[in-house]
């Protein structure tokens, strides 16, 4: 007897690749009017999972029946039939062609043989108001921001009759604004009835938008829990045991000043950053998306010029866009874009770590590869990195795990200043510990770390001291004792052109 509630149900799918066993055995299922969250470990099989309902991989064995029915979905056009549209963890937009050519792609409207780009711009539209998204039709989809893509994304899934809704982690990249746009969305989709198979690392969100949850540990879907679960509860039916200390940091006293950056200015960008961080400190720099947290330490880092003022490690005063100089002196960046910036793809896990670290193992000009490769295996295994292993491929890596590759590379490279741009974005709890505890060798050994973080219980729970961007300047810092998440928000929404005018009027400048 079928149950009409019912849209999918999956039972006991197995997946494997060579030398990998990515789903075991899972059970889920799918009903009208519900967001139903996969909660699970970097690389327990969650994004493999849906990708069976997407289209995109077959099963070895199990069933997938939609609809009271058995099915084989062998493409994105099956899926698409059966009213299943999937938003990526990488988007899969076309970044040349417009908002509404994405929108309409391979179906667009026709009069007389002819695209009707009229009709396409004005449905594109149309959509795009239902998700509330303020961007024309016309917009060439390279210029949008993230945010932006995603509700191109869903507005693309609206326009497909969608009745099930797939998301692989669609808030690791956003805002708390614009999380909270994306939850309206997904709520009135649930009202109209639709199904939504929800991925998320951050556990809050699965009160504020699930229903039910189902646990994927190694392959096997290992309990299903209502949304309301406490959060230590769904940790431990996670990660399989429980975590004592989300932010386990060792302060470390602080020694003589590592990085000292002065009146740093971009002009347009930034102006008159200064700011030190020394031996031992871990210092955040809070602010919201757009504050120019990325340009600075990319100007830092030498990846990008700027105009003004002074970059020194340890005394000594750094070139001006030169990361080779940077690198020399003993800073590394682990960039807020990993896939483009920090990997190598189609290069092996240890390959990978060892890029920085290669220098640093050459002995006489020989590069001790034994070396190497142990220091490899011991920070893979201390940050749990999810391989066949140390030869798979970064690329067949699921996404949380290349992350750790990222940031396991620059850890294992002996700088004196290691600068993290949102060093856990799409990094499982469990891991995220491991991290922190990392951070904290690092500094306890005389490093300093110098943190970018949307994340604000991260920020709080990590930094020594917290720098506040707002529009391009330091608009206020704060020590570990006054940063609080109103105090931060404060100082990150304020206008700093008035503020520092002030201070510096203030002291008689
Ligand atoms: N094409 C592939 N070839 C080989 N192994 C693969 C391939 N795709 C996925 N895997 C492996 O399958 C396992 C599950 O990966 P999956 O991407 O489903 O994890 P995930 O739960 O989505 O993790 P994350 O939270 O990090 O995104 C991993 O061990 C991964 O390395
Ligand atoms: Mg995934």
């Amino acid at each position: 007897m079928s149950d009409p509630d019912e849209l999918l149900r999956i039972e006991a799918i197995r997946k494997t690749f060579p030398g990998v066993v990515a789903l075991d055995s899972v059970d889920f299922d799918l009903r009208r009017g519900e967001v139903h969250v996969l909660l699970g470990e970097n690389g327990a099989g969650k994004s493999t999972l849906i990708k069976m309902l997407s289209g995109a991989y077959r099963p070895d064995s199990g069933r997938v029946v939609v609809g009271g029915k058995e099915v084989r979905i062998h493409g994105a056009q099956d899926a698409e039939r059966l009213g299943i549209a999937t938003i990526y963890q990488e988007f899969n937009l076309v970044p040349d062609l417009t908002v509404a050519e994405n929108i309409f792609l391979g179906r667009q409207p026709r009069r007389f043989g002819m695209i009707d780009r009229k009709r396409m711009e004005a449905q594109a539209a149309e959509l795009l108001e239902r998700v509330g998204v303020n961007v024309s039709p016309r917009a060439r989809v390279r210029e949008l921001g993230i945010a932006r893509l995603q509700m191109v994304e869903i507005a693309k899934a609206l326009s497909l009759n969608t009745r099930v809704l797939i998301m692989d982690e669609p808030t690791a990249v956003l805002t708390s604004e614009e999380v909270e746009k994306l939850f309206r969305i997904v709520r009135q989709l649930r009202e109209d009835g639709a199904g939504i198979v929800f991925i998320t690392h951050h556990l809050e969100e699965i009160a504020a938008l699930g229903d039910r949850v189902t646990v994927i540990r190694d392959g096997k879907s290992v309990g299903q829990v209502p949304a309301s679960t406490p959060e230590d509860e769904l940790v431990r039916l996670m990660v399989g045991r429980s975590i004592e200390q989300q932010y386990p940091r060792e302060r470390a006293d602080a020694g003589t000043a590592l990085l000292t950056v002065e009146g740093l200015t971009r002009d347009g960008v930034f102006h008159d950053v200064s700011f030190e961080v020394r031996a031992g400190e871990v210092v955040g720099i809070a602010g919201l998306v757009g504050a120019g947290r990325t340009e600075v330490v990319r100007a830092v880092f030498g990846a990008d010029p700027y105009d003004k003022g002074s970059v020194a490690v340890a005394g000594t005063r750094l070139p001006r866009h030169d990361v080779g100089a940077a690198l020399t002196a003993g800073i590394g960046l682990v960039p807020e874009d990993r896939k483009g910036q920090g990997l190598l793809l189609d290069a092996s896990v240890e390959e990978n770590l060892g890029l920085v670290t290669l220098r640093a193992a050459t002995r006489g000009g020989l590069v001790d590869l034994k070396g190497q490769r142990t220091a490899a295996a011991k920070i893979a295994e201390q940050l749990g990195v999810r391989m066949a292993g140390l030869g798979q491929h970064v690329r067949t890596l699921s996404g949380g795990n290349q992350q750790k590759v990222v940031i396991g590379k620059w850890l294992l490279a002996d700088t004196k200043v290691l600068i993290l741009d949102e060093p856990t974005r799409g990094i499982d709890v469990g891991a995220k510990v491991e991290i922190y505890q990392l951070i904290n060798e690092l500094t306890a050994a005389g490093h300093a770390v110098l943190m970018i973080s949307s994340d604000l219980p991260e920020v709080l729970g990590m930094s020594d001291r917290v720098l506040v961007m707002a529009q391009g300047r330091i608009a206020g810092e704060l020590t570990a004792a006054e940063a609080t998440q109103d105090s931060v928000m404060a100082l990150a929404v304020s206008t700093p052109i008035t503020t520092a005018t002030t201070v510096e009027g203030s002291r008689g400048h």
